[in-house]
């Protein structure tokens, strides 16, 4: 059986990337990292040279850890000596539209929140209007006034190019990606719940209307699990999933096994802004389920079906005294989300608190991996950006590696 890296195996088709980044500021070195991002979430190499003085090289190391990518020999980031050549990172206006791109966004809590000043930075997007459940709320960064609307409709009354869905209420966010699509407008949602309950009839809806739904970070946040997937599904038929996809469970998993009580690792999880005040969906493996449902389909086809067996993370978990993780698998022998020993597999066994991974077992047994930050405001909106790149890349015929935005 041989084992490629995820850059191995996707380097047959796309070549490895050289990028020229000038990072004077905190701002650049951002959108520095978020072109890095989108060539690495396609599966390529990259080469960094970063101009911008002596903090530049630091400063860009640091944008791209708060999104999860690390400096690895897939990333090399190397001070430039001498002018840059920025002709090698185009960073232009967004390709062939005309006009501002009118975007909506839903949500402006963690995530909406981090996507904000990247669309607000852009002379060629239009923010027409942000959704909120409360418009009191203190929110920094927040939205002028005039665009904060409370009712879905309002905000789609706005005429958006592209709708955000970044709701925290999956029920309310179902019905928007409905309504947006239903009118041809682009959605790129963060909701797994919303897109998972209704994968089927919101494929159909956009493909009615010839509009576009992506939903990277719903799956994974700043880890581009289901671009692995269709990378591995490139290069040959898929056999097996295997993935860790809630960094609540992880993180109490890795403190039960140092033998903190589990009210306390519970607790530590909410203080820290791992897990809600309400962590039922992660504890139950709702939360994973819908998730690997959305790999299966991704690995398989209309025959995936969500997970069959989920089994629960709850009070009377014992550590067994080896790893155990919440393990979300998806192969010939079914779809399931279990508490189980994963010995000393490199991918899994040493998972940092909010981590998250995947390996994709192809046919032939090649193997092709990705692990980063499963959650958090940087990473997730990172995510939601890529996506809204790729989906006006595609728009114009630019492909989905387009570096635009
Ligand atoms: N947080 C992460 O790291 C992460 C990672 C991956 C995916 N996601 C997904 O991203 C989505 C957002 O998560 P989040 O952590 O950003 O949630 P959040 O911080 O709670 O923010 C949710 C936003 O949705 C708004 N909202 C909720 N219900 C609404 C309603 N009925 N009408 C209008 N606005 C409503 C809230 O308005 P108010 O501000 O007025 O309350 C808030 O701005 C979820 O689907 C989540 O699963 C999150």
């Amino acid at each position: 059986m041989t084992a490629l890296s995820l850059v191995a195996a996707a380097e047959r088709t796309l070549p490895p990337v050289t990028l020229c980044l000038r990072a004077v500021t905190p701002d650049q070195a951002r959108d520095g990292a978020g072109l890095v991002y989108r060539h690495r979430r396609e599966g390529r190499s990259v080469a960094v040279q970063v101009a911008g003085g002596g903090d530049a090289l630091a400063r860009l190391v640091q944008a791209c850890r708060d999104i999860g990518l690390a400096p690895s020999p897939e990333l090399t980031l190397r001070l430039l000596d001498g002018p840059a050549d920025l002709s090698l990172s185009p960073l232009g206006p967004l390709p062939g539209h005309g006009g501002p791109l009118r975007v909506a966004l839903a949500g402006c809590g963690v995530v909406g929140g981090g996507v904000l000043p990247r669309l607000l930075d852009r002379p060629d997007i239009a923010l027409v209007g942000v959704l909120v459940r409360d418009p009191a709320k203190a929110r920094t960064p927040g939205p002028a006034p005039e665009l904060v609307v409370t009712d879905p409709a309002a905000l789609l009354a706005r005429e958006p190019d592209v709708v955000i869905d970044t709701l925290s209420d999956a029920t309310v966010s179902l019905s928007l990606i409905r309504a947006a699509l239903l009118r041809g407008v682009h959605v790129v949602s963060a909701s797994k719940q919303a897109v998972a309950t209704d994968f089927d009839g919101l494929a159909g809806l956009a493909a009615a209307t010839g509009a576009t739904l992506r939903f990277s970070s719903a799956v994974g946040g700043g880890v581009p699990m289901l671009e692995t997937v269709r990378q591995a599904r490139a290069v040959g038929p898929v056999r097996r999933i295997e993935a860790v996809l809630n960094g609540t469970v992880n993180f109490l998993l890795n403190r039960l096994s140092e033998g903190v009580p589990f009210d306390l690792a519970l607790a530590e999880a909410q203080a820290a802004g791992l897990a809600e005040a309400d962590p039922t969906a992660d504890l139950s493996g709702r939360d994973a389920a819908a998730k690997l449902f959305l790999l299966a389909r991704a690995a398989f086809g209309p025959g995936a079906t969500g997970p069959e067996r989920v089994e629960a993370l709850g009070e009377g978990f014992r550590p067994s005294g080896q790893p155990v993780r919440q393990l979300a698998v998806a192969d010939c022998a079914g779809v399931r989300i279990t508490l189980s020993p994963v010995g000393d597999d490199p991918l899994f066994a040493d998972l940092a608190d909010a981590g998250n991974a995947i390996r994709v077992t192809l046919a032939d047994g090649r193997t092709l991996s990705q692990t980063g930050l499963g959650a958090g405001r940087r990473p997730t909106a990172e995510s939601v950006w890529a996506d809204l790149g790729d989906l006006l890349a595609s728009r114009v015929g630019a492909g989905a590696g387009g570096d635009e935005l």
